[in-house]
């Protein structure tokens, strides 16, 4: 099935770009219906006005709540026929008035390897830290923070030398690779839940 995606995001956009490449490149079957940030002016929504997607930008500022946040949220994908949301480096934390009206269908891309290293700034935790791997993890959102099932996690060595640039930069890769794929096997209707365990379906073999 072909997703219909909103994208949620309030930077840079890479993680978006990586999306937009898979879809124009046919390696994931989805078409990204609205981009929405709840920053303006960030180079997230150049990336889609350049590829010819709606934007939106909605301040979390101008709501007395994350619930009423959330519900323009969803009035707004809701409007552009959105059946899967992804976040793409979106930094506010979703409540159930968003995961209830997409339900099973919310993903993030955390850059840690979840459950280290959750929240802001989980490159720099790893570094202090001292870990010598940490890497990314694409789940699916539930309502605590970076605690939903886990669909897929790439591994990124920490380097002697780092420093939080440099390993932001090497865990992206994993991200821009993982995420598009994450994606593809929801549209591929691969994925289910068992427990908090989600399983990836193998690819039927072609008959011939
Ligand atoms: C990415 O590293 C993403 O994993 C992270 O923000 C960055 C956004 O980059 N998300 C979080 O930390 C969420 N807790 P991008 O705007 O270039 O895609």
């Amino acid at each position: 099935m072909t997703l219909k995606l909103g994208v949620l995001v309030s930077g840079s956009g890479s993680n978006l770009q990586a999306i937009l490449d898979a879809c124009a490149n046919k390696t994931l079957d989805a078409s990204v219906e609205l981009v929405l940030s709840n920053k303006p002016g960030v180079f997230a929504l150049e990336r889609a006005a350049r590829a010819g997607v709606a934007t939106a930008v909605l301040s979390h500022k101008d709501f007395s709540t994350r619930e009423a946040f959330d519900a323009e949220i969803v009035r707004l994908l809701r409007a552009r026929s959105v059946d899967t949301v992804a976040l793409a480096g979106f930094m506010r934390i979703v409540t159930p008035t968003l995961l209830d009206a997409f339900a099973s269908r919310v993903i993030n891309v955390h850059p840690a390897l979840l459950p280290s290293f959750v929240g802001v700034d989980a490159q720099r935790q790893a570094l202090e830290y001292g870990a010598k791997i940490t890497g990314c993890t694409v789940h699916f959102v539930d309502a605590g923070t970076d605690t939903g099932p886990i669909i897929a996690q790439a591994a990124v060595p920490v380097l002697e030398d780092d420093t939080v640039e440099a390993l932001r930069a090497r865990v992206l890769v994993e991200e821009h690779r993982l995420l598009p794929l994450a994606l593809q096997w929801l549209a591929e209707g691969r994925l289910s839940l068992d427990g908090r365990r989600v399983r990836v379906r193998p690819l039927a073999h072609a008959s011939t």
